[in-house]
C-alpha cells in the first residue's frame, strides 16, 4: 500500500505524518519502507538518527528524486513491503503528479496558521483535481486533509478549520476526524529519530494515534 504525504507549501508536517506513520506501523511488526523524494532529504535524516540511537525496529529509506524512474522503482518497492511512506516536496511537479496516480492514500497536512493557508488549500486541490483527470481507470486517488499544528482557542484556527468541510466537499476529498495540535513532544521526538509512538508525551501520542487509527481503518478496506 502506498501512502503520500503532500502539500505546495513548507512546513506543513508532510515529513512530521511520514515519518510517524512509518514509525507506528513498524511497530506492528509491518514491512515499512520510507521513500524521500524531497531533496531537503528530512525523512533520510530522521532515519539516519534513529539508526545512529540504534531504534528498533529500524526503518529503511529510499531517496527518489527522478521523476523518470519513479513509476516502476515505486510500484517494485509496493510488492517488496506491507507500507509505503512518501515523503513529497513542498511543490507540485511532474515527480509529485505521478506519486499521486500511483498513491491508494494521499494524506494533506494544512496549517490554519496564518491568513492564506485556505487560498494555499483550495490552490493544491485545484491542481490535485486536474492530476486526477490524467487517471485513465475512471478512478480518484482518495485524500484526506489532517489538519496539523492546531492551536485551541485562537479564532484564526477554528474559523480555518470550520471552513474546511465545504472545502472538501467543493473539491471531493475527505477530512480526518483527528486533529494534531502545535505540541512541541512532534519537535522532539523527531530530533531523537522516534516517532511520536515510541516516545513518551501524552497529549501528542494520544492525538496521533487517533490519527494512525483512521488511517489503519482506511487501510484494511
Ligand atoms: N503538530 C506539530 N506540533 C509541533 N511541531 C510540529 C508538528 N508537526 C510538525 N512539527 C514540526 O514542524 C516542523 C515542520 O514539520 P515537517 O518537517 O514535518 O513539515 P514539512 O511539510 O515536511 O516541511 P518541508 O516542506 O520543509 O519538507 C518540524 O520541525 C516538525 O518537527
Ligand atoms: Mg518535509
Amino acid at each position: 500500500m502506498i501512502i503520500s504525504s503532500m502539500n505546495f507549501k513548507g512546513g506543513t508536517g508532510k515529513t512530521m505524518v511520514c515519518t510517524n506513520l512509518a514509525a507506528a506501523f513498524a511497530q506492528l511488526g509491518k514491512k515499512v519502507c520510507l521513500v524521500d523524494t524531497d531533496e531537503s532529504f528530512a525523512s533520510t535524516k530522521w532515519a539516519g538518527r534513529r539508526e545512529e540511537r540504534e531504534v528498533t525496529p529500524s526503518i529503511p529509506v529510499v531517496q527518489m528524486i527522478d521523476a523518470k524512474t519513479i513509476v516502476s522503482s515505486l510500484r517494485q518497492l509496493n510488492k517488496d513491503n506491507d507500507i509505503i511512506l512518501v515523503d513529497a516536496p513542498p511543490r507540485l511537479n511532474p515527480l509529485v503528479s505521478k506519486i499521486i496516480l500511483l498513491s491508494d492514500l494521499v494524506i494533506i497536512p494544512v496549517p490554519p496558521k496564518s491568513g492564506n493557508d485556505r487560498e494555499v488549500t483550495e490552490d493544491f486541490l485545484q491542481r490535485f483535481e486536474t492530476i486526477q483527470e490524467q487517471r485513465t481507470d475512471g478512478e480518484r486517488t482518495p485524500a484526506y486533509l489532517l489538519v496539523n499544528m492546531a492551536k485551541d482557542g485562537y479564532k484564526l484556527h477554528s474559523s480555518f478549520i470550520a471552513s474546511l468541510p465545504q472545502l472538501c466537499e467543493d473539491y471531493g476529498v475527505k477530512m480526518f476526524d483527528t486533529q494534531i495540535n502545535d505540541l512541541v513532544a512532534f519537535g522532539e521526538s523527531n530530533q531523537f529519530g522516534v516517532g511520536i509512538t515510541e516516545y513518551s508525551a501524552d497529549k501528542a501520542k494520544k492525538q496521533f494515534l487517533s490519527f494512525f487509527n483512521e488511517v489503519q481503518k482506511y487501510s484494511t478496506h
